[in-house]
């Protein structure tokens, strides 16, 4: 069977380096928001170019807390995309906030920013563009806007870790940038993990105090906060894996690339494969978290490639606006027609770095045969 990722494959590359760091780590008997961790976040803010990095316990809390220590609260409007996964739209939930939502781009899956405005009300507070599957959103029209209106802008950046815009890494552009090290991710862990990208001092302060209860040191606490630090075990694992993300990256563009050629190369297949790193006039570099086509006949394209041994995935199957926990933001089918296309067409092949090409061969000939 070929999985959609394997991480057992890119452990075995990686695999002296990382046992030693972790029984460093064990023997040091240092084991929260210690060396590693301090390590890991000054080598991620250079990475990503920003002044600050903050290890946080998972993408989701990096969201929760960006958006807490921007002042979000009740009454405050959020807008974001339908086409995302649901942990995007929790964390505004988490701060009583309003998620509002704005339609897609149909070929970047990433919202629209011609979408967004007509969302704007005096209640807006933050605009939160996630970066899917690895393509940076059209941030050059996000950010105009933001500055337009006076919205805060956090990325959520869990499936573009080290992806660029204009030359600018993702997490970088916004008010805060917010990762995911879940062990699927370009840069996975090995469990839980996130971090928070800001140039802003006090905001940077603010966070560093929610992760941790809001201690300001020595049992005084000057805000309520969370239970919410980068673990240091997987800091130690992350130092080791973010030295080797750029050629993780390459690799999955290359995958990606030959995609491309085999299932859209005519120009004829019917197939919509996504954009490889040109869209009008900047340039980005996509980094293929996943690798995800459109076909009118996905379905049968799924069928097809289990009978072959090829896993598939649908991400995702359902819109924002029709999760049944989302129910009291009363939309309805047809509210968001991009997104809804989008989740009865696209399907993720497998993609990752050790994808040998010779079952890329084999994915897009069953494909083509549908
Ligand atoms: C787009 C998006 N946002 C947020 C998250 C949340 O990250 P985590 O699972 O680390 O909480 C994920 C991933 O799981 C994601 O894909």
């Amino acid at each position: 069977m070929v999985p959609m990722l394997d991480l057992k494959k890119q452990m075995e590359d990686i695999r002296e380096e990382v046992l030693s760091e972790v029984a460093a780590v064990i023997e040091s008997g240092q084991y929260i928001l210690g060396k590693k961790v301090s390590q890991f976040e000054q080598k991620a803010a250079e990475y990503i170019g920003a002044k600050h990095a903050i290890g946080v316990a998972s993408g989701t809390d990096a969201l929760h807390l960006s958006l807490k220590a921007l002042g979000i609260g009740p009454g405050d409007e959020v807008i974001t995309t339908p086409f995302t996964f649901f942990s995007t739209v929790e964390a505004i939930v988490y701060l009583n906030a309003t998620p509002v939502l704005a339609d897609i781009e149909p070929g970047t899956f990433n919202i629209d920013p011609a979408k967004i405005e007509e969302k704007i009300t005096p209640r807006t507070k933050a605009l939160i563009p996630v970066h899917i599957f690895g393509c940076p959103a059209a941030m050059d029209g996000i950010l105009e806007i933001a500055g337009k209106y006076n919205l805060k802008v956090v990325e959520d950046c869990a499936q573009s870790f080290g992806a660029t815009l204009g030359g600018r890494k993702t997490g970088s552009l916004g008010d805060a940038g917010c990762f995911s090290f879940y062990p699927s991710k370009n840069l996975g862990a090995y469990g839980d993990g996130g971090l928070v990208c800001v140039d802003s001092d006090s905001l940077a302060t603010e966070i560093r105090l929610l992760r941790n209860h809001g201690s300001s040191g020595g049992y005084m606490h000057s805000a309520v906060g969370f239970n919410s630090r980068l673990d240091e075990l997987q800091a130690a694992i992350l130092l080791v894996k973010l030295k080797k993300v750029d050629s993780y990256n390459e690799a999955r563009r290359r995958k990606a690339a030959l995609y491309n050629k085999l299932l859209c190369g005519d120009g004829q297949s019917g197939i919509i494969c996504p954009p490889l790193g040109e869209t009008g006039s900047f340039t980005f570099t996509h980094v293929f978290h996943q690798y995800t086509i459109r076909h009118p006949r996905r379905d049968a394209v799924r069928e097809k490639l289990r009978a072959e041994q090829v896993s598939s995935m649908i991400y995702y199957p359902v819109p924002m606006h029709l999760q049944p926990a989302l129910k009291f933001m009363g939309h309805k089918e047809g509210d968001f027609p991009a997104a809804e296309a989008a989740c009865r067409e696209v399907v993720s092949l497998p993609i990752y770095p050790e994808l040998e090409d010779a079952a890329i061969e084999r994915i897009c000939s069953a494909i083509k045969s549908v």
